[in-house]
């Protein structure tokens, strides 16, 4: 068992009176949406393990723990309220899977078994639970009674809350004997069933110091929200701030003194299409995949080795387990078929949302020509796409990549909260002995990277990164061509721009609520001045507004009494930065902050939304 911090851990409250969920609607019927992936690819990206341990228990304990306390625990009986159940992690958003043998426990989309962990606490080794991609990167909508499951979207998940209760689960069964020891048994039968040589005893043993090592580490981490909460934006519903997360997870484990407060939460990001663009995250600051995808395996408590020494950067990060997901979500070049042709953009299920209404939305093609294109490219469905205009080659004998357009903050004038994390973070890095060069932009000079008291964050976890990376291949023995291949074809590049990038639309129907901080709540209203868009919004809620396309969530929609929303107020004098919902702007006020084009009537609106529907 690895006791490393893990900066998910809420520990906020410590009653579960604390955790309320949102009850959803009743779904008669779920479907997922055609997007070029077989049953079989789409139950492998759910469940396949990048080597992670995301949550702070062994698997075999997240799989037997029973919920918090609550008055369902008292009348359903113990055994139907195994916290790993569906219906359970369903109140935090997430998706019912199903049971094979890569998911013999049947766990909800995302949740994977990371087998052979090193144990830290007993020697030998241990099954972790993990999240893989599809547990952020999975989008869902429910309407009239269907529930819509849509590869790739934002996940529309409360990750801190479920680890919070979690938390509470833990604490609770350590203080009640008959519940402890229900719970001991169940995980003692699940350990015998995969060692039946190991003497019970000391399966015991292993059981008790796993549950001391687990208390002391929610203690811990406790203090530390303790410590950062009052600077912390809420993230709740649909949000993470995953690069200042990454940062604590990976550097808070170094040295504490790196845990920062998170104050940037972002929606999580769809990743269709993302494969074949020059730069990804919300700022466009990464260029590699690999480096991207590592980083974020750290991030979410993968077993990492950064103190100086020869086992320095080990981890158990599986490489090419990444390799893999980014193949199936990238697949082959798409410029010669003019069509991508790995992880497609969900197509608007008429029978499911209604028709469009094609006369009105090719009106709002000519609006979207006319103000949309200039920064977000001509649509991925026209000629003009796919001409080398739009794509560049990053290096010489590479292939053709997506040039986006990066709007600086001062130019598109949403909140500038997530930009700004890589202009001014620094980490505390010193004794960690890391010493090489990171390929810098605009220019794509080598940049000096060392450890230091205040090494730039940015610098700090690309560096860290590539060496992770670099000790897998080495490990493996992974030729250089294939490392080549592994790494995307593309150098590690990274920046730091304090801007935002403008992406395709594709598919962008399916991916409220919008704008990197989600503090929009429709298409309809991404189109209204910013002071005439919702200024608080409820967010959790999974039901879908075909209309103005988006979650229902804004104060309107009557939802101001429905207990367990993220209540996120994004405008006005008791919003925060990291939530503001400013900028992005066609509104008359021509030259002002954000203002991107002129004011829209009306029937410009809507048909803009419904164009925007056929993409
Ligand atoms: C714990 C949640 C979580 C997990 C797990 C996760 N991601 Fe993400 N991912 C995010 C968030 C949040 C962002 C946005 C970060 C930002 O830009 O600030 C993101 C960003 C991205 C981006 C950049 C998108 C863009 O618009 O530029 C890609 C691509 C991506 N993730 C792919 C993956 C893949 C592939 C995996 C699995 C190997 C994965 N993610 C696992 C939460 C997650
Ligand atoms: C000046 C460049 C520019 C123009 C013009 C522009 N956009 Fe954007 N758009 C951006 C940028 C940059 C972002 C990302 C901003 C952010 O997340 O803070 C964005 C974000 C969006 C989003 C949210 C995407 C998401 O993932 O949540 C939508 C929807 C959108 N734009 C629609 C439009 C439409 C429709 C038009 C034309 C009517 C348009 N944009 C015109 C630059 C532009």
């Amino acid at each position: 068992m690895n006791v490393k911090i893990i900066s998910f851990a809420a520990g906020v409250c410590l009653l579960s009176a604390c955790i309320s969920t949102p009850d959803e609607p009743d779904i008669t019927n779920a479907v997922w949406l055609d997007q070029g992936w077989s049953d079989d690819q789409r139950q492998w990206f759910h469940h396949e393990s990048q080597g992670t341990a995301t949550l702070p228990v062994p698997y075999e304990w997240f799989v037997e723990i029973e919920q918090p306390i609550n008055i369902e625990h008292w009348y359903k009986g113990a055994e139907k309220n195994k916290f790993s159940s569906t219906e359970y992690l369903q109140k935090f958003g997430y998706i019912p899977s199903v049971k094979t043998t890569s998911n013999p426990d049947a766990l909800a989309v995302g949740f994977v078994r990371t087998a052979g962990m090193t144990d830290a606490v007993n020697g030998g080794t241990y099954n972790a639970i993990g999240m893989t991609c599809a547990g952020c990167h999975t989008g869902h909508l429910t309407y009239k009674g269907t529930s819509i499951r849509v590869d790739g979207g934002p996940a529309v998940t409360e990750i801190t809350t479920m680890i919070g209760a979690l938390g509470i689960s833990l604490v609770e069964t350590d203080v009640d004997l008959i519940r402890r020891e229900r719970f001991k048994n169940a995980v003692i039968k699940r350990m015998r069933d995969e060692n039946p040589t190991t003497p019970v005893s000391d399966l015991e043993t292993r059981f008790e110091n796993t549950y001391k090592a687990i208390i002391k580490g929610l203690a811990e981490q406790a203090i530390i929200v303790a410590r950062t909460k009052k600077a912390s934006v809420d993230e709740g519903f649909t949000r993470l701030d995953a690069l200042n997360r990454i940062g604590n997870t990976v550097f808070g484990a170094y040295n504490p003194v790196n845990i920062v407060a998170t104050t940037a939460p972002v929606n999580y990001p769809h990743i269709w299409t993302t494969s074949w663009f020059d730069w990804v995250q919300y700022d466009g600051s990464i260029m590699q995949p690999m480096i991207r995808n590592a980083g974020e395996s750290m991030g979410v408590a993968a077993a990492l080795n950064l103190k100086p020494g020869a086992d320095q950067f080990a981890s158990s990060v599986k490489v090419k387990n990444l390799f893999a997901m980014e193949s199936l979500l990238a697949g082959t070049h798409p410029q010669k078929a003019k069509a991508f042709n790995g992880l497609k953009a969900p197509k608007w299920p008429e029978k499911i949302l209604g028709k469009i209404d094609q006369s009105k939305a090719s009106k709002g093609k000519v609006l979207y020509e006319k103000h949309c294109q200039s920064c977000h490219l001509p649509t991925t469905n026209s000629q003009e796409f796919w001409s080398d205009k739009y794509w560049k080659k990053i290096t010489p004998n590479g292939e053709n990549y997506l040039a986006l357009n990066i709007i600086p903050t001062s130019v598109i004038g949403t909140d500038t909260a997530q930009s700004e994390i890589l202009v001014n973070r620094t980490v505390d890095i010193s004794g960690m002995d890391m010493s090489g060069t990171v390929c810098g932009e605009p220019n794509g000079k080598p940049i000096q990277v060392t450890s230091s008291k205040n090494t730039p964050f940015a610098f700090a976890l690309g560096l860290a990164v590539e060496q992770v990376v670099k000790h897998y291949y080495i490990q493996e023995k992974i030729d250089p061509k294939e490392q080549a291949l592994m790494n995307g074809g593309r150098p590690n590049c990274l920046q730091a721009p304090k801007a935002y990038k403008a992406r395709p639309l594709n598919g962008i129907w399916a991916t409220g609520p919008f704008l990197h901080n989600g503090s929009v709540a429709n298409l309809y209203e991404m189109l209204l001045p910013a002071g005439q868009r919702a200024a608080t919004l409820y967010l959790g809620f999974q039901e879908f507004d075909p209309k103005k396309v988006g979650f229902i969530s804004t104060p309107s929609d009557g939802l101001e009494n429905t207990k367990g929303l993220s209540k996120v107020i994004v405008s006005g004098p008791e919003a925060r930065k990291g939530n503001f919902n400013s900028g992005h702007e066609f509104s008359d006020n021509k030259g002002g902050q954000g203002v991107i084009g002129p004011l829209l009537k009306d029937d410009e609106r809507w048909a803009l939304v419904e164009f925007l529907k056929t993409l």
